[in-house]
């Protein structure tokens, strides 16, 4: 089983952006995190990042045919990005939603989640951990999906 985890804009700058808000744990460290997880699950992993918009459409058509599910921060992206959404259910690949901060504690503007339109599960306030859990949640929803 291979998962891609894609992260959206300014993700690259955790430990330093808001700290209050999303923690003082580096990009590099969540990216170990990931790492860590697959690993100990026996799944392979490809972990993305970018602060732009086509790119991360880019890097989700990529995984048609390559990756099993789709971990996804799209970030801020989350509230604006229909041609995320559109990415996302055009690949027809099982996709989390992730979001370290509680956004549905947040502001209105981040209500909205157009991702989530084309995700099975997302998970939010759980700091760094979330993605652990989205890892898990997605490789058993993977293998039930076989049977
Ligand atoms: C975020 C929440 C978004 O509203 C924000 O724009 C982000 C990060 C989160 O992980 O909590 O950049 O997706």
């Amino acid at each position: 089983m291979k998962l891609l985890v894609v992260n959206g804009p300014n993700l690259n700058l955790l430990g330093v952006r808001e700290p209050g808000i999303y923690g003082d744990q580096s990009y590099a460290a969540l990216v170990k995190l990931i790492e860590d997880t697959c690993a100990a699950e026996g799944v392979e992993v490809d972990v993305f990042q970018s602060n732009h918009e086509g790119a991360l459409v880019d890097r989700i058509q990529q995984a048609m045919g390559d990756a099993d599910g789709i971990v996804i921060n799209p970030a801020a992206y989350t509230h604006t990005s229909v041609a995320i959404l559109d990415a996302l259910k055009a690949v027809r690949i099982p996709a989390v939603e992730v979001h370290i901060s509680d956004v549905s504690k947040r502001e209105d503007f981040r209500q909205i989640s157009y991702a989530r339109l084309a995700c099975v599960k997302t998970i939010m306030g759980q700091g760094l951990d979330g993605y652990r859990q989205a890892i898990l949640f997605l490789k058993s929803y993977i293998e039930n999906m076989d049977k």
